[in-house]
């Protein structure tokens, strides 16, 4: 009955909410979660071979005015200690990154009104002079309709902007009250008629998930089609008021790695750090769960340890081409490659 599901999700790419609700609850079943990594990396292979794509990240404010109560970066926590890169130094690591192979920076940051619509262009535009061949990929969180489209006239391709979950309930038991499901879904409608290739997803296991959340968000990304989808588990940081709270489960995020691969066949698909904090071999079952990207950090070293999103995140204390050269030998432990592209969605 449960592979069935899967069946019918393989040639149909949607279930409706409570076959998704049946579905989820079956995770932790050995037999049926290796029927479907199974079929979801034969899906992935049929777009993609056993290439996988890569995304220098650059992390380049831990700056945010918002409050998001399961996040380390928030406003309230005054113990973290603040940075934020400046042009030359983001310039700097977009240099690295292209001698070691990336055609694509990332560049996140909290919300921080330091880089005004003004500051943010320049660099834009400086990086997409000086690397025409690279994409540019932004995840800076939520703006206005005109500065996402000065963004992007200023030259950046993609906007990565998670709606964290779909259900305006849940939403709000893990946000205060400034910040609302509808003006996410709403920014990232705005990015997609603008012509971003848009990037969206949500956390696992955040408190208070249930698996008819987890249906709405899968129904939810159905519908909006994105380029992209991050899913990472929830992990707790003590330095937030979700510090107790008990973190997602690795199994469950592969799970639904694997229905997402299924449900949108060619989606670009991280295999994301959260995965490797939680299990040491986090990002090659994320990739045997049907995911087909990676992102190692670009980020200076100096500042590594002071993006902490969530407690005991990994690769904090390696330099750019550590990362690389790890990524590869783990990518190519399980049979794929690393590749110096672009990487674009082929949808
Ligand atoms: N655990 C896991 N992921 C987190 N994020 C924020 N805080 C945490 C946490 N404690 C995710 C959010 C955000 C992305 C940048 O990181 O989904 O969109
Ligand atoms: Fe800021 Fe993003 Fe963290 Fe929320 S999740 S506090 S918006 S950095
Ligand atoms: Fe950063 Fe392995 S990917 S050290």
């Amino acid at each position: 009955m449960v592979k069935f599901l899967i069946d019918t999700l393989e040639q149909k790419h949607i279930l409706s909410k409570s076959e998704f609700v049946s579905l989820i609850k079956h995770f932790d079943s050995q037999e049926i979660s290796n029927y479907l990594f199974e079929k979801a990396v034969a899906v992935r292979q049929k777009h993609y071979g056993t290439t996988i794509y890569t995304r220098g990240l650059i992390e380049m404010s831990n700056y945010c005015r918002n409050n998001c109560y399961y996040c380390g970066l928030r406003a309230s926590n005054k113990e973290i200690e603040r940075y934020r890169l400046d042009k030359e130094t983001i310039l700097a690591c977009c240099k690295i990154g292209y001698e070691l192979g990336f055609r694509t920076f990332v560049l996140q940051g909290g919300e921080d009104p330091y880089y005004t619509e003004k500051k943010m262009t320049d660099i834009i535009s400086t990086i997409r002079k000086t690397y025409p061949d690279c994409a540019i990929t932004l995840s800076l969180g939520e703006m206005s309709y005109e500065t996402y489209l000065a963004f992007y006239q200023a030259g950046a391709n993609r906007y990565l902007l998670r709606h964290e979950t779909a259900n305006a309930d849940h939403y709000a038991l893990l946000h205060p009250k400034e910040l609302s499901e509808k003006n996410r879904k709403q920014c990232l409608e705005n990015l997609k008629k603008i012509g971003y290739q848009i990037g969206t997803g949500f956390m696992v296991g955040t408190p208070f998930q249930t698996p008819e959340f987890l249906a709405d968000d899968l129904l939810y990304i159905a519908q909006l089609q994105p380029q992209m989808i991050g899913i990472g588990p929830f992990i707790p940081h003590h330095q937030t008021p979700f510090a107790n709270q008990k973190q997602g489960s690795v199994q469950l995020t592969l799970f639904l790695l694997g229905i997402l691969r299924l449900m949108l066949p060619a989606v670009l698909l991280p295999s994301t750090t959260a995965l490797g904090t939680l299990d040491p071999r986090g990002r090659e079952k994320g990739i045997l769960a049907g995911a087909n990207v990676v992102m190692p950090n670009l980020s200076p070293i100096a500042v590594r340890k002071k993006y902490q999103i969530y407690d005991n995140k990994i690769c904090t204390g390696d330099e750019a081409a550590e990362c690389r050269f790890c990524l590869q030998r783990r990518m190519e432990s399980i049979g794929c490659q690393l590749v110096v592209d672009r990487g674009d969605a082929k949808m």
